[in-house]
């Protein structure tokens, strides 16, 4: 793979894979070629019964300055379609794996949008985020008018995709874009620490709960706690919930085999 590092295991966990976009020399813009890298390594990484969370980086000036904007500048609606661009970005749903955004520099544009596609972005101290396409006479295409403005609300969604401008990493997490924000320098050291505390908890349920919440911007309340209802019974039928129930009834810690 040219535009993506793919390292599994990481830091020796056999359950953890990082994934890092490399195209430095532009602030790992996202050209057609990375995002089909990307969905590729994601793929094979979900069919890995091994893997249990996958962290996505970038670099620390970028996690990505948004699509590759010299692949785009000629292009005529008929090439974006041909592209199958977004077909790609629309394969980022199948992964059924927890993926944990972790961003350091710029998130732009479809980098922010990559971020968002993520289950949970960590920031550090330094990162911005912003969807800047009505700077460049164009508007987000990946989801920075639908998930931005389910995540942060209409009037800030508005405000940011209407001026370009970016937001600071504190701001994005009172805004509730981030979950949590960390020193620049500690950002891959915490954001593995988060990942094995996911990685250690039952692999079947945290499927099913992602599911869930993925669920919940698609459905109605109703229909969304029938399919969580669901999800929970179907939990029981997982050796992994006898486990965690025996385990903290006998006062122990639970050791999950994922099925
Ligand atoms: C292609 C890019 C790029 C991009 C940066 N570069 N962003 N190339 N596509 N999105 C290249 C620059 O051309 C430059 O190449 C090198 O990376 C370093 O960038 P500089 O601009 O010199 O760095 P700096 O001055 O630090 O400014 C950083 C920046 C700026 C603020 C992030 O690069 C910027 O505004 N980038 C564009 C952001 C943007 O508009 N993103 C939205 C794209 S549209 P050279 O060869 O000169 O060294 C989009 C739509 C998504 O994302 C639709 C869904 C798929």
């Amino acid at each position: 793979m040219e535009n993506i590092l793919c390292e599994f295991p990481y830091k020796n966990n056999s359950h953890i894979a990082l994934v890092t976009l490399n195209r430095p020399k532009v602030l790992n813009a996202l050209s057609t070629d990375l995002m089909h890298e990307l969905v590729d390594c994601f793929l094979k990484l979900d069919t890995n019964p091994e893997v249990r969370v996958i962290i996505l980086t970038g670099s620390d000036k970028a996690f990505a300055a948004g699509a590759d904007i010299a692949q785009m500048v000629s292009a005529t609606p008929i090439d974006q379609i041909n592209d199958q661009r977004f077909r790609t970005w629309e394969m980022l749903k199948l992964i059924t794996k927890p993926i944990i955004a972790a961003v350091n520099g710029f998130a732009l544009g479809g980098g922010c949008e990559l971020a968002m596609s993520c289950d949970l972005i960590i920031a550090g101290e330094d990162a911005k985020f912003s969807q800047p396409e009505i700077k460049i006479g164009t508007i987000p295409g990946a989801g920075g008018t639908q998930r931005l403005t389910r995540a942060i609300g209409k009037s800030k969604a508005m405000m940011m995709v209407l001026t370009g401008e970016m937001i600071d990493a504190k701001t994005a997490y009172e805004w509730g874009l981030v979950a949590k924000v960390v020193p620049s320098i500690t950002l891959m050291q915490e954001t593995f620490e988060l990942a094995l505390k996911i990685s250690e908890r039952a692999p079947v349920a945290i499927r099913l709960a992602k599911e869930a919440v993925n669920k919940s911007f698609e459905m109605t309340l109703k229909d969304g706690m029938d399919f969580e209802r669901r999800n929970f019974y179907l939990t029981f039928a997982s050796l992994d919930q006898k486990e965690g129930m025996q385990a903290f009834l006998e006062k122990r810690s639970p050791s999950y085999k994922g099925n």
